[in-house]
């Protein structure tokens, strides 16, 4: 809808006299109304249509640029923290793997960690999904290449490992594996599970097992 705005005038009246072409010159964006007041000064009343107001094309496109700008920088700074969450760094790694993580979430080095872990070791590493997962030390003092899911297949208690009885017996309900994963006292129904335990640039990296369970021969049912 049209609209107007006022602008004032104000003119001696030796002005006024002498310049009847000066207020025919602004008489373009119309003086309808000029008044006299007391200090014998004229004060000249000009409406200006609405539409020499509206800011031309570049400006309403660089207007347009400025509030997008202003609104984009906090999304995407609320944005940051989901994706962090849900992605966090260290995710990913050669082949679609998870590096692993070690209890500070330090990437596990291969030669650190066999500088500080002896033949027979299993201890708890950060792995795929974030599940704790036990890195295995063999007797020749090499990594082996799976690593063993701690996430009890009773009902998801976390099995410590128990190098005493060279086994994994949970807390909860008393289940036991053998020193790889595989069941041997219930009530738990099935091994725990296996992902792959590579190397590449000198960092362990869990890779998913979808392979033939070599402890039981069967398809691995965490697949
Ligand atoms: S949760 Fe491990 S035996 Fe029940």
């Amino acid at each position: 809808m049209a609209s107007s705005t006022t602008l004032s005038f104000a003119f001696t009246p030796t002005q006024l006299s002498s310049s009847k072409n000066g207020l025919n010159s602004v008489s373009h964006v119309a003086l309808p109304k000029c008044f006299n007041n007391k200090r014998m000064k004229v004060t000249c009343m000009a409406s200006i249509p609405a539409d020499d107001r509206v800011p031309d094309m570049e400006k309403r496109q660089l207007m347009n640029l400025l509030l997008l700008g202003a609104l984009s920088l906090p999304t995407v700074g609320m944005l940051y923290p989901y994706t962090y969450f849900f992605v966090p760094p260290g995710a990913g790694g050669a082949g679609g793997g998870t590096v692993a993580k070690d209890a500070l979430g330090n990437d596990v080095l291969a030669d650190e960690w066999l500088k500080n872990h002896g033949p027979g070791d299993r201890t708890l590493a950060q792995g795929l999904k974030g599940d704790p997962t036990y890195l295995v030390v063999e007797k020749d003092r090499t990594l082996a290449t799976y690593g063993i899911n701690a996430v009890c297949t009773h009902l998801g208690c976390v099995v410590p490992w128990n190098s005493a009885e060279n086994k994994f017996i949970c807390p909860c309900h008393g289940s036991q594996y053998n020193n790889q994963g595989r069941v041997v006292r219930g009530p738990a129904p099935l091994s725990l599970a296996l992902a792959h335990a590579d190397i590449d640039d000198g960092k362990v990296v869990f890779v998913p097992w979808v392979e033939t369970d070599f402890r039981t021969g069967e398809d691995p049912w965490w697949a």
